[in-house]
């Protein structure tokens, strides 16, 4: 994630495995200082990071924050209902008004898809996606990856099932996206009217038989039910979901006994995954959450490490230029 490729985080779609690869091998570095007991390096010393939560989080918010504070940046957070925004300012004026201020990076989360990238286009300082309406939640799909990475060493070849509400998850999307680009063989699960059409062309295979979708999976990716995003009911009930997708104590019969449980949270216990597996020896939940601050502060290090080199090479030009002035 070079500043010469690209000054922002708005996705995993059209990411190289190389730019994934060094975002991950950035994080193994920054996830030791998390065991420090003085958590804190003076990597982003200087530069501000503002925290733009239009829709609630409690993961992804807090992990930014902490990643920011261990890097030793400054952190302002804004929130929807404490900001103008709830008295009528459009995006592009509360990010112009932050922007007036000397920010870094602006992490945002909006219900919005697109949200994020308007704002790049508008900024000169760097955008986090924090998760943009049902599109992209890249920094997940980056957490998901580099957990995966840690138990399964090479994601080539192994086969990743993830399983709900595909058509509503912005985390479903960025792991496809980052999975398929990884040379894993992902394979999508749950009711059809949750299935996307032409979710095939991202390089998935789609299996609405749950138990054909797990058996010889080397992982399940366990999606939340978005009750939030759904606009007509897509299922009977959620009792009736979790009889036919829920998985429960029963179904881990039909995996392979070294496949991985996963969530990217907040989990509906009792609906798409029962207490005990939520808290089993095969769940890797809260391993997830710990790799996610590691891996945010990966993103930011490089962004802000791109953003240096780039003023690097603007001052070197600005010198060379009055140097050739003066030649001349
Ligand atoms: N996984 C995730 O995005 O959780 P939050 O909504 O709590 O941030």
């Amino acid at each position: 994630m070079n500043r010469q490729i690209r000054k922002d985080l708005l996705g995993l779609e059209g990411m190289s495995a190389k730019e994934i690869g060094l975002i991950l091998d950035t994080a193994v570095s920054f996830k030791e200082i998390s065991e420090r007991p003085v958590k804190k390096v003076p990597a982003l010393r200087g530069k501000t990071v503002v925290n733009l939560f239009f829709e609630p989080s409690t993961r992804t918010r807090a992990s930014f924050e902490l990643a920011e504070k261990r890097l030793s940046a400054d952190s302002v957070n804004i929130s929807k209902a404490g900001s103008s925004v709830a008295k009528g300012e459009s995006l592009r004026d509360t990010a112009e008004n932050l922007e007036a201020m000397k920010i870094d990076v602006i992490v945002i989360r909006h219900g919005s898809a697109g949200a994020p990238h308007f704002l790049a286009s508008l900024l000169d300082a760097s955008v986090v996606n924090a998760g943009d309406g049902a599109h992209e939640h890249p920094t997940q799909g980056l957490l998901d990856i580099f957990t995966l990475r840690e138990k399964l060493e090479d994601l080539k070849g192994r086969k990743i099932t993830i399983i709900g509400d595909i058509a509503h998850s912005r985390v479903a999307r960025s792991n496809i996206f980052g999975l398929v680009t990884l040379g894993a063989r992902v394979t999508v699960c749950g009711p059809p009217t949750m299935i996307p059409p032409r979710i095939n062309d991202l390089g998935v295979e789609v299996e609405t038989n749950l138990r054909r979708a797990v058996e010889d999976a080397d992982a399940l990716n366990v999606l939340r039910i978005q009750l939030e995003r759904q606009k007509v009911s897509l299922f009977p009930s959620l009792a009736e979901y979790a009889n036919v997708y829920g998985i429960n104590r029963e179904r881990l019969a039909w995996l392979k006994p070294s496949c991985l449980i996963m969530h990217p949270g907040p989990m509906n216990r009792g609906v798409e995954i029962s207490q005990d597996v939520a808290d089993g020896d095969r769940a890797v939940i809260l391993e997830q959450v710990t790799n996610g601050v590691a891996v945010r502060m990966a993103v930011l290090y490089l962004l802000c490490e791109g953003a240096q080199k780039e003023k690097a090479v603007e001052v070197d030009e600005m010198e060379e230029e009055k140097a050739d002035s003066r030649t001349f």
